[in-house]
């Protein structure tokens, strides 16, 4: 690496909360069924001081927050106290923009929390605005009762639509919503029954992925019957375009903001670019991730924080888990895998600052995968040369990055 090419990127803040009332047969998220009550405030208390330890450790003090991200495993569990008290410590440890404070209406950074429909009554989200949360994200998966009932949610079709007026009247700038596709069972007419009726909700933004089956799962264990692959192939396309008629702008494989005629403000979920532009976060909370550049010793660490509710609380142990340094061979692939998910072009030039490496560490990959179509190029000639990744390419996502491993 050469440490003159790396430049400090955005920093991130990532907040686990690892608790739900039931885990859900598809879920692979480091979450737990509650047992007993939750310990809220020991929890924040373990929270702030993960992050002290991690502001110290990486020499933070004077690098300020781009977005705050609460997430889980299921954090409108917590109280809007809590939630209060967590985010008024969290912003008093970093650089303020101005003198106006970090969160006055001019610097106000995106704070998400992630909200399950089954777990907020009608003045949690007000609650939750007030507390500092400028969006929410709202798992609903689904809006048929058989689908939500085999996922094994709480919730009902009822409760979701509920949460998502609620949203809209609660005071946070934007909100999202979570769905799923390709469910047990599903039609396409019913992939796009779900998708219409989310749209008719008028969330701000919109996540739309197809289920999985992860290792470890008990739909892993005891596979549900899912649709054909023609089946997920018509509800992707035929989805597209109902998202894009309906406003809805494609920015990421899985994430779809509102355009409204004139209107400026960006709807993109501001943390997640962060990550997909390779900018830095830290993670704290049960086994959260973080990525720092370090600028003055050139070199991007990776921190994993301890996985268990029982051992992240335990005092007599650190949060932090594991601490390694990226290596060079590393990074072309990892800068890659996220960059590669969203639509918008890229430079060679972010390369270099995002990575510390030189261009032609990727660029004879670049150009074979622009003779295989999966990418083109404004000019590939040149450093500012914009590329972007083509249809093609979107669609064989796994097969392009495979050519960076
Ligand atoms: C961190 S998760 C959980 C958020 C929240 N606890 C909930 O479930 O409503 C964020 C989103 O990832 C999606 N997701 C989780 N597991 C998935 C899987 N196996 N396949 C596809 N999407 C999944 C769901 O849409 C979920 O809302
Ligand atoms: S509520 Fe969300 S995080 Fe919790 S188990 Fe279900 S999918 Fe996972």
């Amino acid at each position: 690496m050469n440490s003159s090419l790396l430049t400090a990127p955005p920093l991130s803040l990532y907040i686990h909360i690892p608790w739900c009332v039931e885990k859900c047969p598809y879920c692979d998220f480091n979450s737990h069924a509650l047992k007993s009550q939750i310990p809220e405030a020991d929890y924040v208390d373990t929270l702030v001081a993960d992050l002290d330890a991690d502001i110290a450790r990486f020499d933070l003090s004077e690098r300020p927050l781009h977005s705050i991200f609460i997430g889980g495993g299921t954090p409108s569990l917590f109280s809007a106290d809590a939630i209060k008290s967590l985010l008024e410590q969290v912003l008093s440890r970093f650089k303020k923009n101005s003198s106006d404070g970090i969160n006055s209406s001019k610097n106000k950074i995106e704070i998400t929390l992630e909200a399950n429909p089954g777990t907020v009554e009608a003045d949690k989200f007000i609650a939750f605005a007030k507390a500092g949360v400028t969006r929410l994200s709202i798992g609903v998966q689904s809006f048929e009762s058989d689908k939500l009932l085999k996922l094994g949610r709480i919730h009902n079709v009822n409760q979701a639509k509920v949460a998502a007026n609620l949203a809209h009247e609660s005071g946070v700038k934007s909100f999202n919503l979570d769905l799923m596709h390709g469910l047990p069972n599903q039609s396409l007419e019913n992939a796009l029954d779900d998708l219409k009726t989310a749209i008719s909700l008028q969330p701000d933004h919109l996540s739309w992925y197809q289920l999985t089956i992860e290792p470890n799962t008990a739909f892993h264990s005891k596979p549900p019957k899912l649709p054909q692959d023609e089946v997920l192939w018509s509800i992707q396309d035929q989805g597209f375009k109902i998202l894009s008629d309906a406003g809805y702008q494609q920015y990421e494989i899985s994430a779809f903001r509102l355009v409204k005629d004139n209107e400026v403000d960006d709807k993109q979920c501001q943390h997640n670019l962060n990550y997909w532009n390779f900018g830095d976060y830290l993670g704290i909370g049960c086994g959260a991730h973080g990525k720092i550049t370090d600028t003055k010793k050139g070199i991007i660490q990776r921190t994993v924080k301890v996985k268990h509710p029982k051992g992240y609380l335990d005092p007599n142990r650190e949060p932090l888990d594991h601490l390694n340094t990226v290596t060079d061979d590393e990074l072309p692939f990892e800068y890659m895998m996220n960059r590669l998910r969203l639509f918008s072009s890229f430079t060679l030039a972010e390369y270099q600052q995002r990575t510390g490496l030189a261009a032609e560490t990727v660029l004879p990959i670049l150009r074979q995968a622009q003779s295989k179509k999966m990418m083109d190029c404004s000019n590939s000639s040149s450093i500012e040369g914009k590329w972007r990744v083509t249809q093609l390419g979107h669609r064989y996502l796994n097969d392009l990055l495979e050519l960076f491993l």
